[in-house]
């Protein structure tokens, strides 16, 4: 074996610089995003108070408990409005487990609203403390608490020096046999920016280092809800927390909402990413449609205030209420997607659909890009559906086994480039399991199996960007206690207190931070093969771009094999600099990221020298690379 390796010979891997290339899109990768996996509540959303509004469960009070012996807690259809109509009766006092438990740093301030009354029960003690409540790491009174709904803000402060720590609980006492009512408890850590209402900074870091183009929302299965109640309910989402009833979400929890319309928007703008709306088509998970005509009026109206709600200027209903809720600016909206995966539904209702969407749409907005959600030209085997009229982009999803999809490294070289623009709007190459069947037994993240076959897809898309547009892969972010995930693999992990990037993540940040502006011809040959069964595949996948301006040159190189293995590179055309990097990930198959491991698949650079325009370059077994060259202006 040694012996075969050591003459195994150099493949070829030429560039032709001097042919034009094709444009590579300006927004070829983006974050698709949904609630699944506590991605937002117990995840991104950085509220730590689970079930804060006491509407998760009608039977009792889910994650809230009596504080001692003595205590009690109860359920009363009590509450101060609408929204929330159940309050949380307490005698003594109660404790919140949080989203598998309340992440503790040293030197932080924790900022605590409580909506509440009591008729006598005089000071309440706030605290944050160990799970046996014997360590108090941050204490706070709330005073004034009197007969009349109202809200209560304090701080909560830890030392310095304290160890971080998930293993914490929330608690509030009133003292042995005094009774208070509590509507919503709403406890947040320092947020990304420090915007009020937001968002994890770790996870925030993560996703802004991907350079995200755009972020494709509120789903998936989300938006279009179980049933057509249960779709997405944008306008509820809107204003503060304590009006918003949050809603049955499709993953088997309920949603607070207040990752809502507008925290949608403001995470686009924190990453520097556009938005692209989903928008409720008129067909739920359930099979439930609503056939084009004056029935389906309502939801396309909802969709062109949502719209509204997002580019609208003062004059406007929506626009206005977008600058009520702290928004003056419109946010640059060019996408809008009909409906989610509806390739599914079966009562061919959809062409009839898309249009009365397209048009009404086109009518208000001429210059959006309309995207068709049906699947792409040969989703489920079906021929493509829209002959009226003719989308912008279709949106095709790609839930793929490894072998599967390294062999989809090739699928758009010769796709039809009559039809519409591909936006691969969800897509992840999975190990043996298909994710939607594994559960928890399986993932959460993806090992460097899937990663290998992701990067193989991934150079195929960007040979092909002229007809690949857009592309997200798809679940973005899981939860990953027991219990915290519906889907088995997802690119981002976390538990309260850390957080990792998957292989994959790395390799799609890679792939994402490398991007020049116009792809560079290239032709791989002397490839070994890698064989399943009777098929065969390349054992290597590449792809190259360069940017017109800066003259930089990036090659990215997947090798699917065990084995090490020489490429000789040749860049006709070129005037290569002699410096560049090299950027790679590398391990076994098996190798996955984890909370205990979050840097065991990671990407390691090297600096190389003596570069000409031919030079011979390893890589190591089951890697994924990325050369970033420059060429002389
Ligand atoms: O990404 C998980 C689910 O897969 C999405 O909600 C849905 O669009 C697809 O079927």
């Amino acid at each position: 074996m040694l012996f075969l390796l050591l003459i195994q010979e150099p493949a070829q891997l030429s560039l032709d610089l001097r042919a034009p290339g094709v444009a590579v899109s300006p927004y070829l990768y983006g974050h698709m995003t949904e609630e699944i996996n506590y991605s937002y509540d117990g995840g991104l959303y950085a509220e730590l108070i689970r079930n804060r509004a006491f509407l998760d469960d009608r039977n009792k009070p889910a994650h809230w408990s009596p504080v001692e012996a003595g205590s009690t807690v109860t359920l009363e259809r009590a509450g101060m409005s609408a929204a929330r109509p159940v309050a949380l009766k307490v005698t003594g006092g109660t404790t919140n487990d949080g989203y598998w438990g309340i992440p503790i740093r040293p030197a932080t301030t924790y900022s605590l609203s409580v909506w509440a009354k009591a008729e006598t029960a005089g000071p309440l003690r706030a605290s944050l403390e160990s799970v046996d409540g014997k360590t108090i790491f941050a204490e706070a009174v709330i005073n004034g608490v009197g007969a009349d709904w109202k809200n209560h803000t304090v701080k909560l402060k830890t030392a310095k020096g304290l160890k971080p720590t998930k293993d914490a609980r929330f608690a509030l006492r009133s003292g042995p046999g005094k009774t208070f009512m509590l509507s919503q408890v709403s406890l947040f850590p320092p947020t990304y920016r420090n915007r009020p209402n937001g968002n994890r900074p770790d996870l925030m870091k993560l996703l802004s280092d991907m350079k995200p183009k755009f972020l494709r929302f509120p789903g998936g299965n989300y938006l279009e809800g179980n049933t057509p109640a249960d779709r997405f309910p944008w306008k509820e989402t809107l204003g503060p927390i304590e009006t918003r009833p949050g809603h049955r979400g499709t993953w088997g929890y309920r949603s607070s909402d207040g990752m809502g319309l507008l925290e949608f928007l403001l995470w686009c703008e924190e990453t520097n990413a556009k938005p692209l709306l989903g928008v409720y088509a008129g067909y739920a998970l359930n099979g439930e449609y609503t056939k084009a005509g004056p029935e389906l009026e309502p939801f396309v109206q909802e969709a062109l205030d949502e719209i509204e709600y997002i580019v609208g200027g003062p004059e406007t209903k929506w626009g206005a209420r977008r600058i009520a809720d702290g928004h003056p600016k419109p946010f640059d909206l060019e996408w809008v997607e009909v409906g989610n995966e509806d390739g599914f539904d079966k009562s061919g209702s959809y062409e009839s659909r898309f249009v009365q969407f397209y048009d009404a749409i086109k009518k208000k907005y001429p210059k959006m890009q309309v995207i068709s959600s049906t699947g792409g030209k040969d989703f489920l085997g079906a021929k493509f559906p829209i002959t009226q009229r003719r989308p912008d982009l279709w949106d095709e999803h790609y839930y793929t086994e490894s072998w599967d999809m390294m062999g989809m490294a090739t699928k758009y070289d010769t796709y039809d480039r009559k039809g519409p623009k591909v936006f691969v709007g969800e897509w992840a190459a999975h190990d043996t399991v298909a994710p939607w069947q594994a559960g928890p037994n399986a993932g959460p993240t993806p090992n460097m199996k899937c990663t290998i076959a992701d990067a193989a897809f991934m150079t195929g898309m960007e040979r092909n960007s002229d007809i690949v547009e857009m592309a997200c892969y798809a679940p973005l972010l899981v939860n990953v206690n027991p219990g915290g995930r519906q889907w088995s693999l997802n690119l981002i992990g976390y538990d309260a207190l850390e957080s990792f990037g998957s292989p994959s993540y790395y390799a799609q940040t890679l792939f994402a931070q490398n991007l020049g502006n116009r792809t560079v011809e290239l032709k791989l040959s002397g490839v070994p093969t890698q064989r399943k069964g009777t098929q065969t595949l390349p054992g290597i996948f590449a792809s190259a771009t360069r940017d017109t301006k800066s003259g930089a040159l990036y090659l990215k190189v997947v090798n699917a094999l065990p084995g090490s293995q020489s490429i000789d590179i040749d860049l006709q055309g070129a005037n290569l600099q002699p410096d560049g990097t090299w950027t790679y990930l590398t391990g076994y198959l098996k190798d996955m990221n984890s909370i205990a491991e979050p840097l065991k698949v990671a990407p390691i650079t090297r600096k190389l020298t003596g570069l000409g325009s031919k030079f011979q370059q390893r890589v190591p077994g089951y890697s994924v690379n990325v050369f970033k060259l420059q060429t002389k202006r």
